[in-house]
């Protein structure tokens, strides 16, 4: 079973360059097990065939209002009422105002009129046309229809000009529509969370680290926003993408980690200590990088701040969840955690079970007692975190 097992999705592609991404979406989207059947308009066909996004998408490709292929000929009600969701991308400024509208002049238009299920839309268009205030009284228009938008973003545009208007990424409209499926658990909620490792120099080219690669952490990121949260992330030094619709913001040291986590804290409702923190920094860092001279070197360790008792010990803090990385004795060390940092859950896992990989153990600590999660994928893990804490939260 993956993300999209047992929907079906119908993508409108509208005539846009950005048409060229929508085949990627299509992959994306079938590799994530759903049935996709696209309809494009006339205009889109000009910048990919139709016969790109049959052969990724295994379905026929609808363009026509009148074809008869659709046994009672009815391919404008029929595709959009078999669909758990319909998404348009590239949604071009031209189709945004038709739907804003409620026009109906061609196959796509009138599937988006007579459709019973979400739609979620994905603008692409030069900055000027986005940034028109007749295209943001339609998207606005949508919005009050309930119609998602999806970005758009910013950057270089096909027209050689920079600005808003780029569709996003595939993988970025293709998360979001996993997101769109996922129970929002935590809507309304807004999430602090740290990750990663944390790097403590001794001298400008070399440090103090551990093998935290981040992967627990970026997971829960994003199942939590897929939860529905406004989702921070304070992250230690790792080389992995930021899920969408995240917040990121970068850290090395573990007092840089705190800087960031006091300054941000006072604006979440729930903190997720997961970041690898070194209990220990060298007392100074050298100006020089530190020459081989005698056959032993010692540097004196200072204990780092522990960021997590901290957040807990505030006088009105968020809802505190900690991890627990242990070697042994997990149930002792994670429930002993829960208790000297007065969190209210403790995420506890043997470090041989999760470190580095993408898969994790986890067995959760609360005050009702432990509550094993089964051995999955980080992700699942983080999803299977993320529904046993919305339960603890009033
Ligand atoms: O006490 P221990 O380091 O094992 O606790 C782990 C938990 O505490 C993790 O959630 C970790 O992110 C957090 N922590 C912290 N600051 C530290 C050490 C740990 O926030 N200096």
């Amino acid at each position: 079973m993956t993300a999209l097992t047992g929907k079906t999705i119908v993508l409108g592609v509208t005539g846009g360059i950005a048409a060229y991404k929508a085949a990627e979406l299509v992959r994306l989207l079938v590799k994530a097990d759903a049935k996709v059947h696209v309809a494009m308009t006339e205009s889109a066909t000009r910048f990919v065939g139709p016969l790109t996004f049959q052969a990724l998408s295994g379905n026929t490709v609808w363009t026509d209002p009148w074809d008869t292929r659709m046994s009672n000929g009815m391919a404008h009600i029929n595709l959009t009422r078999q669909a758990d969701l319909a998404v348009i991308a590239p949604a071009t400024a031209n189709f945004m105002a038709k739907l804003a509208h409620g026009a109906a002049d061609d196959l796509l238009s009138t599937l988006c009129l007579a459709r019973d299920c979400p739609l979620l839309v994905a603008p692409a268009m030069n900055r000027q046309m986005w940034s028109n205030p007749a295209t943001q009284r339609n998207v606005a228009q949508l919005r009050a229809d309930d119609i998602g938008i999806l970005g758009p973003d910013s950057g270089d545009q096909a027209c050689g000009e920079t600005g808003d208007g780029r569709m996003l990424e595939a993988e970025d409209i293709c998360a979001a529509i996993i997101a769109h499926f996922r129970p929002k658990l935590l809507a309304g909620r807004r999430v602090l969370m740290t990750a990663g490792p944390t790097f403590e120099a001794l001298d400008p080219v070399r440090g103090l680290t551990n093998l935290s690669s981040g992967k627990m952490g970026f997971a829960l990121a994003r199942a939590c926003a897929q939860a529905g949260a406004a989702v921070t992330l304070i992250s230690g030094p790792v080389s992995l993408p930021t899920p969408s619709g995240i917040a990121r913001i970068d850290v090395r040291s573990a007092l840089q980690m705190r800087e960031a986590v006091l300054r941000e804290v006072g604006r979440s409702d729930i903190f997720i200590g997961v970041a690898a923190v070194a209990d220990y920094r060298p007392v100074a860092t050298a100006t020089d990088k530190i020459k081989k001279t005698g056959e032993t070197l010692t540097v004196e360790f200072v204990r780092n701040p522990d960021i997590l008792a901290e957040v807990a010990a505030l006088p009105s803090p968020p809802f505190c969840v900690g991890f627990a990385a242990e070697s042994r004795d997990l149930d002792t060390y994670a429930n002993g955690k829960l208790i000297a940092k007065k969190l209210q859950l403790v995420v506890g896992n043997l470090v041989q079970d999760g470190m580095g990989g993408d898969t994790n153990t986890v067995v959760l600590f609360d005050a009702a007692g432990r509550h094993a999660l089964p051995s999955e994928s980080k992700d699942d893990v983080a999803r299977g975190i993320v529904a046993h804490l919305s339960t603890l939260l009033v």
